[in-house]
Formats: structure tokens, C-alpha cells, sequence
């Protein structure tokens, strides 16, 4: 697939078939957030695959109260669990220097990289932002210096259907400055 049509086509996917996705096709996925560009090649993650059991449990307490809003998490295939590790003293040393976090900027540029190549392969996927990350941090037992930032749903989609974009045009979003 050309690499834009990929870009268009990529959305949010709320709703799962019950269909498993194997282990080969999710290696894929992590292998290209593997291969992210980061500052300083520091690599500041880890992703944790929870299926199963485990995955009922981690959305049974991660996304109940507030966060239940949600729960179409439930019948997610996998959820992915995005761990954000502290950065290369070196990325930390220029981070604050310039007053920028780039771990965040890391951990988006290998989560986009995941999703695409989930889309590739015909899994969709969303980005979750909103869930209980102290939850999800015991279940997984995860040490404090580390953040769990945003997770990922991922399940082949009950349907198929082209989404239009809601977005900006590119004139509100391109400006060239200089010949
Ligand atoms: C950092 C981040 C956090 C997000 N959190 C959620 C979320 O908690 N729940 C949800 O349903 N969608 C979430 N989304 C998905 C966005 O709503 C979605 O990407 C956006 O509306 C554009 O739609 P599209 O992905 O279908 O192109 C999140 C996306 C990003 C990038």
C-alpha cells in the first residue's frame, strides 16, 4: 500500500471482532515501534502485549468510574501497554535545557509507527489516553520511575468502512517561509 493511502486509511477503531490476532502479526507491530527514531537513540520504552485474562482484569480495574467512557476497550483482541522509561541522561540534559520532554516526542513517533503497521496488516487500532494509570501500573507491577502515558487497543474490526478525515485543511495547517 502507498505509504499515504496507509496514513488516510488508519482510524480509530472502536469495534472488534472476535477474531485473535497471532503472535507473528503482533511481533510486526512491536518490531516497528521498535525501529522509532528517538532523541539521542535513547529508546525510552517497553510494550507490554496483555491478552487474555489479563487484559479482562487490566480493563475490569483500568477503566471503571471516570474512566468507563472507554469500556469499547472490552472487546479489544490485546491491549498495549505503553511504557514510558526514562531517557539517555543526554536526552534528559538537552530535554531541560530546552524545556521539552522529548521521551513523549519518542513514545508518539513508536506508537504511530505500531499503528500503522497494525493497519497494514488489516488490525485496527485506538490510542487510549484516558484510563487509570495507577491501575494499570500495579497490575503490571511497574517500578515508578516509569510512566504509562497512553495504551493501545488492537483488534481486526467487526467492519469495514472508509472514515472520512476530520482535520484542518493544508492550507490552515502548510506554510512555506522562503524561495
Ligand atoms: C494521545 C492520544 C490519546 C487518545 N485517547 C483516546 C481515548 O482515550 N479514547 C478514545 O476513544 N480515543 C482516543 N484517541 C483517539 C483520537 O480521538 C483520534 O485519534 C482522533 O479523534 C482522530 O481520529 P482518527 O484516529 O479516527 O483519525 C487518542 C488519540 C491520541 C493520539
Amino acid at each position: 500500500m502507498e505509504f499515504l493511502e496507509l496514513v488516510k486509511k488508519r482510524k480509530s477503531t472502536r469495534k472488534y471482532s472476535l477474531k485473535p490476532i497471532n503472535n507473528d502479526t503482533l511481533d510486526k507491530c512491536m518490531e516497528a515501534a521498535r525501529l522509532a527514531p528517538s532523541a539521542c537513540n535513547s529508546q525510552p520504552w517497553k510494550f507490554i502485549v496483555v491478552k487474555g485474562a489479563e487484559k479482562d482484569r487490566l480493563v475490569r480495574e483500568s477503566f471503571n468510574g471516570v474512566y468507563a467512557i472507554n469500556s469499547f476497550v472490552k472487546k479489544a483482541n490485546i491491549l498495549i501497554v505503553v511504557v514510558r522509561e526514562k531517557s539517555k541522561y543526554t536526552a534528559l540534559l538537552g530535554g531541560k535545557f530546552r524545556n521539552v520532554d522529548y521521551s513523549l516526542i519518542d513514545i508518539g513517533i513508536a506508537c504511530d509507527h505500531l499503528t500503522l503497521q497494525a493497519e497494514e496488516l488489516g488490525v485496527g487500532s485506538c490510542w487510549i489516553g484516558w484510563f487509570n494509570e495507577k491501575s494499570v501500573k500495579k497490575i503490571l507491577n511497574l517500578s515508578k520511575s516509569t510512566k504509562v502515558d497512553v495504551l493501545i487497543s488492537l483488534g481486526y474490526p467487526e467492519e469495514e468502512y472508509i472514515k472520512s478525515k476530520k482535520r484542518k485543511t493544508l492550507n490552515e495547517t502548510r506554510e512555506y517561509f522562503g524561495d
